[in-house]
């Protein structure tokens, strides 16, 4: 089975396509590596043995695209492609639209004309905005969004949840995603981000490993259990199992379904500093600095509908995903 995988070399595309090809899938994966390394090809086949196909092309290139599933058989699309830094999305708008909205849209014209009418997007957790509730459920309101990449995540599922209105003959899959971290156990693959990491774990491991001198830990005044911001930390090897899990549970029936792909618990920053220096074996640095803007003070899934639904659980714990992560940013201490 053919499965078209955009922005199949960044982090999550790359762990879910290993995930694929042990399940006997076939990934084609296309990525204009804006944001990833070709190097990660030669790791996805040294963990499988297989290579799969890459295109180096843009998801706004619409003739690519044509020419892409006129040659092969696409039974359906996961669809990662995208730009994902909040702080740059609010000074590059116009980008963060046009890379991500539009983006999906030609993509979603090419997949009309060839007939390819099955589709996984990668959404977040972003689109609640700051929840009134935990654990947030798949009906809690969206569309409080605070900056352009949370806007255009929203914007990405209203399209596609109107296209479904009009046209349903099409499966559209959308997984709100909480935050993936850890990497692959054999160490070969990880998170890699260019400069300075925005999310914590990528920032703690590089603490861990000598790039950085400390963490920052934005707040610790925030009315949870110790203080600092709680939140539902996935194993993206889960995450790559949820992928899996939509696209045989629900990747070929038709109509607009919606799941949180989280673990369920909440976890504070400094229960993750801990996580940390236990799976390094040294104390973590990090300094109490005020809040960030724009964060919210806690937030985890209900996991009850992808459980019902698909069958499909997150089971890697905390005490893992810093163990993972820890294995790949040793190994590979400047990323790939
Ligand atoms: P990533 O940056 O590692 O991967 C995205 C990939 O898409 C990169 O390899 C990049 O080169 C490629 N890409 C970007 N724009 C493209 C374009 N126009 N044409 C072709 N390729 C393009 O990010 P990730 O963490 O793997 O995230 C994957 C998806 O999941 C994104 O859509 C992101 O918004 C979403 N998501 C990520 C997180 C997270 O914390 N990592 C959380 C929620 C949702
Ligand atoms: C951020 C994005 C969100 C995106 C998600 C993807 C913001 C406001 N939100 O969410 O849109 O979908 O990443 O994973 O950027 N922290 C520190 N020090 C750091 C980094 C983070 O203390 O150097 C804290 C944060 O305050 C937060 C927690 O760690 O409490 C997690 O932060 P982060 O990894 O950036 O994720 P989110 O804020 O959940």
């Amino acid at each position: 089975m053919e499965v078209l995988i955009t922005g199949g070399m960044g982090y999550i595309g790359s762990h879910t396509c290993v995930e694929m090809i042990e399940a006997g899938m076939t990934p084609i994966i296309i990525d204009n590596l804006c944001n990833a390394k070709a190097e990660v090809l030669n790791r996805i086949e040294q963990i499988t043995g297989v290579k799969p196909l890459f295109l180096q092309g843009d998801i706004r290139d619409e003739a690519f695209l044509d020419s892409l599933f006129a040659a092969h058989d696409i039974h359906s699309v996961i669809h990662f492609a995208g730009l994902k830094a909040v702080g740059e999305s609010v000074a590059k708008p116009l980008e963060y639209y046009d890379n991500n909205v539009n983006g999906s849209l030609v993509l979603a014209r090419a997949m009309r004309k060839a007939g390819v009418k099955r589709l996984v997007f990668s959404s977040s957790a972003t689109v609640y905005g700051d929840p009134q509730q935990v654990p947030i459920t798949e009906s809690s309101p969206v569309g409080e969004t605070t900056n352009p990449y949370g806007t255009s995540k929203f914007m990405v599922e209203q399209c596609l949840t109107d296209l479904v209105h009009a046209e349903p003959d099409w499966s559209v899959t959308l997984l709100r995603y909480f935050n993936p971290v850890g990497a692959h156990p054999s160490g070969l693959m990880g998170e890699d981000p260019q400069g300075i990491p925005n999310n914590l774990m990528p920032f703690i491991a590089q603490v861990a490993v000598g790039r950085r001198e400390k963490l920052a830990v934005f707040g610790d005044d925030y009315s949870t259990k110790d203080g600092t911001g709680v939140r539902d930390y996935i194993h993206v090897m889960d995450l790559a199992s949820g992928h899996i899990a939509a696209l045989k549970g629900v990747g070929e029936k038709a109509g607009l379904h919606v799941f949180n792909l989280g673990t369920g618990q909440g976890s504070s920053v400094l229960e993750m500093v801990q996580a940390f220096s236990q799976a390094c074996g040294k104390p973590v640095a990090y300094e109490i600095c005020p809040r960030r803007p724009g964060d919210i003070a806690e937030c985890w899934a209900s996991t009850e509908k992808a459980e019902r639904e698909l069958g499909w659980k997150a089971t890697r714990s905390v005490a893992e995903m810093a163990a993972d992560t820890w294995r790949w940013q040793s190994n590979n201490p400047q990323g790939y």
